[in-house]
């Protein structure tokens, strides 16, 4: 049987309030108090019962933090600004997958209602599931806004993004430009695509080409690049504005590596998000940055803001987007 606060109390020579002081409030407890108790628990292998103490102090210490894909670099910066943030305020992130298609979101949502989370941090399924800006628990939509500005949210104007790609692949002088993303129901790239086409409509005689995949992945770009590469050089276009970066990867993976394309000189690629990876391709990336670790620390920021004042009218934070240039446009 595992070692209770008692016993630690006890072999530290200390209270069960000094023990809980230690863990709850150190700064209330001298350093050396402090570093003693810490010892006798290592030393006894105590583990505090998180559920008991959120039934004595009515509140949990944790988040529900519910992205599509964690596996994607996007995805996991926002999840460490949300944890880092989190630290600092004392909570801690459970984090749960929903995947490409948002199946396990309200299973997700279910099980933080059990666990009697704080509240939600939610990269909205595409489109997002009826209903979820009711969804019982105090929640925070990321990477999305809800319709009706009834849920507080955090996320990049996408339309400001997709037109600065485009814009700077039309001034690199590139008229023949494919925008490679989708589902095309996918709100952000439904705004990435807007402001292509915005960026176009200032530029007669440039051309759009709509190649819409199935998910944002490296294969899929894959599969679009080597599509290009097959096709004859007049039909291929001589620009290439991705919905992420991952695809952005795949594409330069199927046309260059795989294909016969030179890039940038046959085919100027540009990506959105600007993960890590973006620098270190055998052509560097030039991508559409998402400031994706101040998109977590900031919901969390929002959550916190709704916690403390439920009444208060939501917040929309929305960042911009900032065009990095690399050797994929010229750069
Ligand atoms: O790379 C994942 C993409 O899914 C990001 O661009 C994010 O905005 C979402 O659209």
């Amino acid at each position: 049987m595992s070692a209770s606060i008692k016993d630690v109390a006890a072999a530290a020579g200390v209270s069960v309030g000094t023990v809980s002081n230690v863990l709850n409030r150190p700064d209330r407890v001298s350093p050396a108090i402090v570093e003693r108790v810490h010892a006798t628990i290592d030393e006894l292998g105590f583990v505090r019962n998180d559920a008991a103490r959120q039934l004595r102090a009515g509140q949990s210490r944790s988040v529900g933090l519910i992205v599509l894909d964690s596996a994607n670099p996007f995805f996991a910066e926002v999840a460490r600004g949300a944890e880092e943030r989190a630290d600092a305020e004392g909570l801690s992130v459970l984090l749960g997958n929903s995947g490409p298609d948002g199946a396990r979101e309200n299973a997700y949502l279910d099980l933080f209602r059990e666990q009697r989370v704080r509240g939600v941090l939610l990269t909205p399924s595409v489109p997002a599931a009826p209903g979820i800006t009711h969804a019982g628990i105090p929640l925070v939509l990321m990477d999305g806004e809800s319709a009706d500005g009834s849920v507080p949210s955090v996320a990049v104007d996408d339309v400001e993004g997709g037109y600065l790609a485009t814009r700077h692949l039309l001034e690199r002088g590139r008229r023949r430009i494919a925008f490679v993303g989708g589902p095309l129901a996918v709100r952000q790239v439904i705004d990435r695509l807007a402001g292509a086409r915005r960026a176009l409509a200032d530029v007669p005689g440039a051309h759009l080409e709509i190649v819409e995949k199935p998910e944002l992945t490296v294969l899929a770009g894959r599969q679009v690049g080597e599509e290009f590469a097959a096709r004859k050089r007049e039909d291929r276009p001589d620009a290439v504005f991705c919905a992420n970066d991952l695809l952005a990867v795949g594409v330069l993976q199927g046309a260059a590596i795989l294909g016969s394309i030179r890039v940038p000189d046959d085919l100027a690629i540009i990506g959105y998000d600007d993960i890590a990876f973006a620098q270190s391709t055998v052509v560097p990336l030039s991508s559409v940055r998402q400031p994706a670790r101040e998109i977590g620390a900031t919901a969390i920021e929002l959550l916190l803001e709704s916690l403390a004042d439920p009444a208060a009218t939501p917040r929309r934070a929305r960042f911009r987007p900032e065009l990095v240039v690399r050797a994929s446009t010229g750069g």
